[in-house]
């Protein structure tokens, strides 16, 4: 047998890598190891957990296993939330020819993969879905509530994308890292469905099949699917349509700016006709309130994934309001100009708000939810 020229050729990647984003699943990953090498005995796999620094020490409890199975690597990320981007970053982390991503807590079936492998492989597709929708396919038993909201998704989904798939909400596929990286630069990343984002971004259509599977009940831990992954999804949906050229943040961010300005005016009006207060102390009291509300539902929304909490929180919010000080001065300072000039208070508060605001975004960007 001749020896390989190199080292490096000597041990080449696996052929498939199963990527497993996970927060707080510290009970279920060695059963998941222990499901997935069952299912893929005589492939050469491997698994990647992509883990955002879960309290309970999932990382460590995925470490551990991989400490003794090199099969299984595991990816930390620090200060990150967020479904599709762990997942994006497992992706980009390998060098497998096919790409599988599952849940990591034991809701997608892993005795499905051979079959989902074998049919990319064979039948020459780029992505083969764990779906609930088709025939056999089941939500098993969610409440009323998830399951209408899930077709109300999904539907929405359906709509931006070109595919007639019938589960594009699902979190359980497979396909061809090519395919995968040809289109990572148009992923948004953001919120929990990366399928849905693969399917939207335009390039050639994706080559598809779904196969039907039963979500299954969750043993251990609990679902991170809340209200704010909701607005995450909406807001991964406005990115599509309005393309790669404008930023997600940048949306989010006019979105709650759009709301800032109706707490400003509601404030300015109360006080400046309500209260009788000068213009000038009606326009810096509205500017802010309309700065800290601004600030928090930002946190909270449009910095999701890097949200500052506890004293991170009070620091951040310390330095949004020193860095929009000048923005506010030119707020304040503008519209009181024109104030004085025309006398027209609705115009004059606009054209505040408006220099303000493009100081608040730019400045903060940088300053405040730095990466
Ligand atoms: N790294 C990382 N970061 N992982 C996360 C995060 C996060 O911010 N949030 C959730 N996860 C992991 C969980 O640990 C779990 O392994 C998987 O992602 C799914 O999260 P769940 O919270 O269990 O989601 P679910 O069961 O409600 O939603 C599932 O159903 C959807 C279908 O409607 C998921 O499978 C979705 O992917 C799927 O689309
Ligand atoms: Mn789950």
């Amino acid at each position: 047998m001749p020896t390989p020229p190199s080292d490096a050729l000597r041990c080449p990647p696996p052929v498939l890598s199963v990527v497993v984003p996970t927060f707080n699943e510290v009970d279920n990953v060695a059963e998941l190891v222990a499901r997935v090498a069952g299912a893929l005995a005589g492939t050469d796999w491997e698994l990647i957990f992509v883990d955002d620094d879960s309290p309970d020490g999932t990382a460590d409890r995925a470490r551990a296993i991989a400490a003794t199975d090199r099969r299984v690597r595991v990816l930390q990320r620090i200060g990150r939330r967020g479904l599709s981007s762990a997942c994006i970053e497992g992706m980009l982390a390998s060098s497998a020819a096919y790409l599988a991503v599952m849940d990591g807590d034991l809701q997608h079936d892993a005795a499905l993969l051979p079959q989902m492998l074998a049919a990319l492989a064979e039948d020459d597709l780029d992505i083969v879905v764990g779906s609930r929708y088709v025939a056999d396919g089941g939500l098993g038993d969610w409440a009323a509530r998830r399951r209408s909201m899930s077709r109300l998704a999904g539907g929405l989904g359906r709509r931006l994308i070109k595919a007639d798939l019938q589960d594009p909400m699902s979190g359980f596929f497979i396909l061809r890292a090519e395919a995968f990286r040809t289109r990572v630069r148009r992923l948004s990343g953001v919120g929990f469905k990366l399928l849905l984002d693969l399917f939207a971004s335009d390039g050639t259509p994706l080559r598809f099949r779904e196969i039907p599977y039963r979500f299954g009940l969750r043993q251990a831990g609990a679902s991170k699917l809340d209200n704010a992954v909701l607005w995450e999804y909406l807001l991964m949906l406005l990115q599509k349509l309005v393309g790669p050229v404008v930023p997600v943040r940048f949306i989010a961010f006019s979105l709650i700016g759009g709301l800032g300005v109706g707490v400003h005016l509601a404030v300015l009006w109360a006080l400046f006709k309500g209260l009788g207060t000068s213009f000038l102390v009606g326009q810096a009291a509205a500017t802010l309130v309309a700065m800290t509300s601004n600030f928090f539902l930002n946190n909270l929304l449009t910095y999701r994934d890097m949200r500052l909490r506890g004293r991170a929180l009070l620091w951040g919010w310390a330095s949004f309001v020193a860095a929009c000080s000048i923005g506010a001065l030119a707020n304040v300072g503008i519209a009181t100009y024109l104030f004085r000039a025309e006398s027209f208070w609705l115009l004059s508060a606009f054209a505040g708000i408006l220099v303000g605001a493009v100081w608040n975004y730019a400045v903060t960007a940088v300053y405040t939810w730095r990466r």
